[in-house]
This record gives C-alpha cells, sequence and structure tokens, in this order.
C-alpha cells in the first residue's frame, strides 16, 4: 500500500509542478482551476497522512500554511547593495564616461533592464533546491520570509536539469500584478475594508505577513535579475539571465543587449512610452556592463556598484483644477469620496476622477475648495491626488469640509473609533446600501445567481419587488416579465438560477449575507469552526474570538450584524426558503486503493449511489475525479440520461465507458 502511496504522491506531484510551470512560465492552462484545486487538495490528504512521503518540491508548499511567528534575521551571504539613480539622460551619458575610463577606454557592451517596482528577495538554491528566502532588510541583515516566498508559484523550489552550481543565489523582484492588486482591492471594498494604497506597498505588507496561507491567497509574482556565487560558469550577465530562465527561473525575457549607451537611450525611449502595457509597474531601466571581469574591474562605491545604475523615469503627473468631491456610498455603508477634476491628459489617458480614500486624506492634502491639484498614476487605474499647488490657490478659499450625512439617505455619517472610514449606519434602509448588498449576495463567490445584473436589480428595487435578499426568494416569473426588457426565457433563468442558489454551501452563503469585515476566507473559516447559522449567532465574543483568524473587528461586526432585528428577520426567511445553513461535514475515509492514479468524470443519474455519494466513493478508493473528457482520462462512469455530446467525445477519444454496476465491481461494493 504504502508503495503505490509514494507512487500516487510522486505523480501527483509531478503533474502538479508541469500544470504550475506550464502556466507560469508559458502561461497556459493545461487544466481548470477547479481541477487543479482537487489534485492539490487530493495530495494534501496524501502528505497530511504520510508526512515521510511528502517531496521537496511538493506544490502543497506553495498553499501555505505556515504560521511565521516572528521572522528571524539573517545575515546576508552576499551584501545586498542597491543602485545609483540618474534622472537624466545626460546623467546617464556621465556614467558610460565613467566606465569607459575604468576600464581604460573602452566601451563596455551593456545589458538594459526594466527596474521593476517591487520588493527585493534574494533567494539561496543548495543541489538544486530553495533553502533560504530573505528580505533585503539594511542591506546586511534581512528577514527569514522562506515560508512565505515558497507560496510564490514563480518561484522555483526545485530546478530542472542544468548546470546550476551547488550553492547560489537570485536576486529578484517580488511584486504584485496590477489585476491581482485591483481584486484585492475590490474584494476589500466589498466587505467594508479601506483599499490598499498601491502594488508595491502591498507586496512589502503580504510577504511580512504571518500567515503564510494568506500569503498564498495574495498570489504575488517575482521576476530574477540577479545571479550570485562562486565559480559561476559563466563570464557575462547575460549568459547568466539566459541560464536563470533555462533552470525555471521568472525572467523577464524584456532585456536586451546593448552595444552602446545609444542603444540604451532608445531601449527608455521605448519602455518609457510602452510601460504602461505591462502587468506591473516599472519605475525606471536598470543598466549593467555585461562582462563579469569588467564587472570587476569597476568594482563596488561604498554603496553601490559601479557597473551597473538606474535611470528612473519621472513620474508622470499633470496639474489641474478640482471641481468638486462625490461621496460614493459602498454596500456596508463605507463613504468613499472621489475628486471630480476638470480633465486632463495623463500618461495618455484623459483622467476626470482621482480617488482620495478618506476624510484623512482630505486632511493630509489640506484640500481646498477649487484647488489646482497634481494628480499621479500608480499601480492603479484611477490615478491619485499627490499634492496641492499653492500657489495658484484662490484667495479665500473655503478647506473642503466632509459631509456628515450620506448623500443618498440622509442619515448621519459615523466614523467608529480608531478607523479613517466614515459610514452611513442605516445598513437595511439605505437605497445604495440595499443594491449593493444585493449585488454582493448574488456575485459567483457566494450564492452565485446567473443572469442576474446590477440594472435588473436595479429595476427589482425600484419598482419595490425587492428590498433585501430575502425577497430574491419570493421572486416569481410574472414579477420578473414586468421589469423591461425581459421576456419568458431571460425570467425562466433568473428564477431557476434563484432557485438554484438554495444548494449553495453554508459558507458560501454566510459570505453572501455579508457581514461586514466577513469575507470569503474568513465565512469558510466561521463555518468550518461553528458548523451552523445558530452557533455563530449565539455566539459570545470570546467564542467568536476563539475562532481561527477572528479579531476583535471581525467579532464586533458579527455581534453587531446579528444585533439589527432586520439582519435575523432576513436570515430566518432565508432559512425557511431552504438555503444552507449549516455546514455539511463530509469525511474522506479510506475505503481502499483500488482505483489509485484512476481518472473519472461522471455523467448522469445514478441509481445506487447519489451523484455526490458517487463522487466520495472514487476519491475513497483512491481515484480522481475530473470535470473534462480528455484522451487522458481513464473512465467515464455513465448514468442515465448522460448528454450524446458527453458520449460522442468518449468514443472519439477512446474513453472507457463504465456503468454503475460495473464501477461497484471495481470497488468491491456488492451491499
Ligand atoms: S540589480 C547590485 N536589476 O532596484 C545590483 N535591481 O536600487 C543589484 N530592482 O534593490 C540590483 N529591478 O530591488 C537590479 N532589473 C533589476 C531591478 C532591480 C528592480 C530593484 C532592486 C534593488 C533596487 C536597486
Amino acid at each position: 500500500m504504502s508503495s503505490s502511496i509514494a507512487d500516487r504522491i510522486l505523480a501527483l506531484t509531478a503533474e502538479l509542478n508541469h500544470y504550475t510551470d506550464r502556466y507560469y512560465q508559458d502561461s497556459v492552462s493545461e487544466i481548470s482551476d477547479q481541477d487543479f484545486d482537487k489534485l492539490l487538495a487530493e495530495l494534501q490528504a496524501l502528505e497530511a497522512q504520510y508526512p515521510a512521503l511528502a517531496l521537496p518540491n511538493s506544490p502543497t508548499q506553495r498553499v501555505g500554511g505556515a504560521v511565521n511567528k516572528s521572522f528571524e534575521t539573517v545575515q546576508h551571504r552576499y551584501p545586498m547593495l542597491s543602485l545609483g539613480n540618474t534622472y537624466s539622460l545626460a546623467e546617464l551619458q556621465d556614467f558610460d564616461t565613467r566606465a569607459v575610463k575604468g576600464l581604460g577606454g573602452i566601451t563596455p557592451e551593456y545589458v538594459a533592464e526594466l527596474k521593476f517596482d517591487g520588493v527585493a528577495i534574494s533567494l539561496t538554491y543548495e543541489n538544486g533546491h530553495l533553502v533560504r528566502a530573505v528580505t533585503r532588510g539594511d542591506g546586511i541583515h534581512g528577514d527569514d520570509i522562506t515560508a512565505n516566498a515558497r507560496t510564490i508559484r514563480d518561484i522555483p523550489l526545485s530546478l530542472k536539469h542544468g548546470n546550476w552550481p551547488a550553492h547560489f543565489e537570485v536576486r529578484g523582484e517580488v511584486y504584485m500584478p496590477h489585476k491581482i492588486f485591483e481584486r484585492l482591492n475590490a474584494e476589500r471594498l466589498d466587505i467594508g475594508e479601506a483599499p490598499l494604497a498601491n502594488p508595491r506597498n502591498t507586496a512589502s505588507g503580504t510577504l511580512k505577513l504571518q500567515d503564510s496561507a494568506e500569503v498564498a491567497r495574495r498570489k504575488l509574482r517575482c521576476f530574477c535579475y540577479y545571479l550570485m556565487g562562486e565559480d559561476l560558469p559563466f563570464s557575462t550577465h547575460a549568459e547568466s539571465m539566459t541560464a536563470l530562465a533555462e533552470w525555471g527561473f521568472p525572467v523577464s525575457d524584456s532585456w536586451r543587449k546593448c552595444k552602446s549607451i545609444e542603444d540604451v537611450n532608445q531601449f527608455i525611449d521605448h519602455w518609457a512610452t510602452h510601460k504602461g502595457e505591462l502587468p506591473l509597474d516599472i519605475d525606471g531601466i536598470v543598466i549593467k556592463v555585461n562582462s563579469y571581469n569588467q564587472q570587476q574591474e569597476l568594482g563596488f562605491t561604498a554603496k553601490n556598484p559601479r557597473w551597473a545604475i538606474s535611470y528612473k523615469f519621472e513620474a508622470e503627473r499633470s496639474c489641474t483644477q478640482l471641481l468638486d468631491i462625490k461621496y460614493q456610498v459602498g454596500r456596508t455603508g463605507a463613504i468613499t469620496p472621489v475628486a471630480v477634476l476638470d480633465p486632463v491628459l495623463l500618461a495618455g489617458t484623459t483622467v476626470k476622477r482621482a480617488s482620495i480614500h478618506n476624510a484623512n486624506e482630505i486632511q493630509r492634502l489640506d484640500l481646498h475648495e477649487k484647488d489646482f491639484v497634481w494628480v499621479e498614476k500608480g499601480g492603479e487605474i484611477i490615478p491619485k491626488i499627490t499634492a496641492v499647488e499653492l500657489s495658484r490657490r484662490h484667495e479665500g478659499a473655503q478647506p473642503i469640509s466632509y459631509i456628515t450625512s450620506c448623500p443618498d439617505c440622509g442619515t448621519e455619517l459615523v466614523r467608529p473609533e480608531g478607523e479613517a472610514n466614515h459610514y452611513c449606519p442605516n445598513e437595511t434602509r439605505c437605497p445604495t446600501q440595499i443594491k449593493g448588498k444585493i449585488e454582493h449576495f448574488i456575485q459567483r463567490k457566494a450564492l452565485d445567481i446567473e443572469n442576474l445584473g446590477p440594472e435588473t436589480i436595479d429595476q427589482l428595487y425600484t419598482k419595490g419587488l425587492v428590498k433585501n435578499v430575502a425577497d430574491l426568494y419570493d421572486l416569481t416569473k410574472e414579477n420578473l416579465l414586468t421589469l423591461q426588457g425581459f421576456k419568458d426565457k431571460s425570467a425562466d433563468n433568473i428564477v431557476a438560477g434563484i432557485q438554484k442558489s438554495k444548494q449553495q454551501e453554508f459558507a458560501k452563503v454566510l459570505f453572501g449575507i455579508g457581514i461586514r469585515y466577513v469575507g470569503a476566507t474568513v465565512a469558510s473559516k466561521l463555518a468550518s469552526h461553528f458548523f451552523t447559522i445558530e452557533a455563530v449567532q449565539a455566539a459570545t465574543r470570546e467564542q467568536l474570538l476563539a475562532a481561527p483568524e477572528i479579531g476583535d473587528k471581525i467579532a464586533d461586526s458579527i455581534l453587531a450584524y446579528f444585533n439589527n432585528l432586520d439582519n435575523v428577520q432576513v436570515i430566518e426567511r432565508l432559512k425557511a426558503a431552504g438555503l444552507q445553513f449549516a455546514q455539511v461535514v463530509r469525511e474522506v475515509v479510506l475505503d481502499g486503493d483500488a482505483l489509485l492514479g484512476k481518472s473519472f468524470v461522471v455523467s448522469g443519474v445514478f441509481s445506487h449511489y447519489s451523484r455526490p455519494e458517487l463522487e466520495a466513493k472514487i476519491i475513497a478508493n483512491g481515484g480522481r475525479l475530473v470535470s473534462s473528457i480528455s484522451a487522458k482520462l481513464d473512465y467515464l462512469i455513465a448514468g442515465e440520461n448522460m448528454g450524446p455530446a458527453k458520449r460522442e467525445k468518449a468514443e472519439k477519444l477512446n474513453v472507457k465507458m463504465i456503468s454503475e454496476d460495473e464501477f461497484r465491481a471495481m470497488i468491491g461494493d456488492v451491499s
């Protein structure tokens, strides 16, 4: 048994690493996220049961889980130096002149690279395995953040075959792609958390999180740009970069060899206009002398290498007039001020609005009415105001005073102690909050009610048909047909979507009801800890605090939610409508390993098992479930009413089709 388990662990590790490599190195998705997670869960379960069989390059390390009590400070084997900065082409020319002089009149070949705006990291590899990841710190000592770095999927845990030395270090930049940053901020806004300032600070904060599972969820990325070690088998930086990429490190293919500083200028020109197309921020260009011998000849100053320099782009900013401040109300009542600007061109786009996060920001900027302000683009799509141009302030201009009542329902705003945000406390009656709560409830991560978009919700609310999420379950087809643009089919679809949502698991319902600060992850932890809504509702502050990941802020928010009778009534109605308010405990008890290594697709209706029972039997006997038919699939278990398209595909790909009874025979179920 244990040798077949070891084989399975080996196979799963190899398969999952293959998909990760394809995704992170070649940008190709060979498997759906769902199937990937299923395989990963299987590997995690096996490793938990047989820890000795876990492999050093197991993808489960990417999932995190280790809690870093505090980070150990360690000394860098090679100090992490920074680069000298230049801001003009003339200064760059001076760098070139100094280099030529230092090399006795020889013009060096350069490598020009992007200067990634993230957090520097040093990765140590021994015998092809990642053994340590350390932050820059003060350049001499840094924090050991290995557990967190392991969750970054494009940092290799073990290297492919290659001529890598037994010991070496790789330097790189950890960053958060714009897309992930925007998604994270949208999620935060959705649960009433203040948005994060920019991708760089977020990447830096994320690397220092205590909980590596949370780091894994944040989906950081990395670009490597420097190889260090003794007796490296290369004579140029360019060779090292090529080798790093071959060994499996994430290396941006944007770097170029430059024969002269003029070539470097062209590289700079190109990226000055194209940097907006990148998935991450860059704040300049790094220029390095290519030859290691020449690098050695040039050496270092006290702080920087003489063979490299960074050319920093001017921050792109424009000055324009502040016309007005609009206050947006979020679904949790959080108020976000947004500056309305005289339209101005910035980095190729016309900017009409800028975010100002909260009242503190207005105070910090000391914004006055009709001020001229400087706007800059960071990693965000919406630019932000960075400063006021005091020289253009109008005489007698009044400071902006923050609103005191909700722009939507007029209720007096509150600002909880210690929080930067103002809130409209009229949680269950403020129209914007109501519509926002319904949108939150139907989203994919919550009740996943398809075909119900913001416009429909707006119509439903305006017509008085839906005033809270429980009203959705009383909607009839006739109600929907009274809405603009609705026909038989669209109305049927929505009714069906609402019905289907009754099967969504408890954690999703708990997330969907929209308790402030309770995101999808927290909801899932609460569901697994308390099992039922009644238990969550009855929990004291102490009991809530004893649950994983629940701190004061979340505990207080849960208590406040259940103290509001309107909320309690909505929950009672949702219960009556048949939604899931209890966690289904699914324990995987291994029956045997008759199906070890075999993949299955289940389709149709069965007579002996229910669909979930059949799926559980596959897992319990060592098989694995996949969602689509491919040539690699071992078995399609065909039930009644299986779609003809599936049958046709299976026949075409020569996939073995078996009946429910044949499956039962395979696992020896004769009951
Ligand atoms: S080379 C000794 N290359 O910029 C040379 N650095 O002040 C080591 N950075 O701390 C750095 N992109 O975090 C290098 N392509 C690149 C870079 C890069 C970003 C960062 C790095 C370093 C800082 C330099």
